[in-house]
């Protein structure tokens, strides 16, 4: 009984994502800001289409790091959206929206390329987003969608940050396998047409990182 009063002290609180990127906000820079990152990006950037001139969705995009790099790839426009209005406030992008990705703002078939980092993981279920991405997306447009890998999470690693108040805090996430993302794009006409499974150091892979493309 004292051992696990003992370990229940040690492990950091899990917050929800809204609280948790309340905390974060300010100091969650609009670039790679850990290893972690570093590897989603490079793998994302390998699998996404050249974004000159195209209509951009930064989904989920906090303090904007996807917007900003569709901004230097002189997308045509790109529009940011985000829950968390702590993120959004620090973010750099002329067009932002305060949505959860489980209902966009936004017109059908209106975007050519939706870039969705690190984010859909802090959802319990991915439906009504995939559904969502699918909706906004013009016909053969594309979309990037990278996770915190299963293993990692099935490991037993969690997705941390250290606050403002001297506190290291989990944030909230739910496991979606690469099987559940393949069906519920395959159900929705987004075909799974690129997967990359980086890792660090030859370990276990850290980010799943997968293309879609919308049906014609
Ligand atoms: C790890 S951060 C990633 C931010 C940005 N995409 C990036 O890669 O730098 C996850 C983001 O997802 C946002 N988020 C989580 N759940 C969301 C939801 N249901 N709707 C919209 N945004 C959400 C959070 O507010 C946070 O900004």
């Amino acid at each position: 009984m004292r051992l696990l009063r003992r370990l229940l002290r040690r492990s950091p609180r899990t917050l929800s994502s809204t609280d948790a990127y309340e905390k974060w906000a300010d100091s969650y820079a609009a670039h790679a800001h850990n290893p972690l990152m570093a590897i989603e990006e490079k793998a994302m950037l390998a699998l996404s289409p050249n974004l000159q001139d195209k209509i951009v969705l930064d989904l989920a995009c906090g303090t904007g790091r996807y917007a900003v790099i569709a901004q230097e790839q002189d997308a045509a426009q790109v529009v940011g959206v985000d829950n968390s209005l702590a993120m959004l406030q620090s973010a750099k992008i002329a067009q932002v929206g305060l949505s959860t990705t489980e209902a966009l703002p936004l017109a059908t078939a209106s975007i050519d390329v939706v870039l969705c980092g690190l984010a859909l993981g802090h959802l319990p279920q991915i439906d009504d987003s995939m559904r969502e991405i699918s909706r906004v997306l013009k016909p053969n447009g594309i979309a990037l969608i990278s996770d915190f890998h299963p293993f990692q999470y099935l490991s037993g690693a969690r997705r941390t940050f250290h606050a403002a108040d001297g506190k290291v805090y989990n944030v909230e996430h739910y496991v979606h396998l690469v099987a559940d993302y393949f069906r519920i794009g395959q159900s929705l006409g987004l075909s799974m047409t690129g997967i990359l499974e980086p890792s660090i150091a030859g370990k276990m892979p850290v980010v799943l990182v997968m293309r879609f493309q919308k049906s014609s």
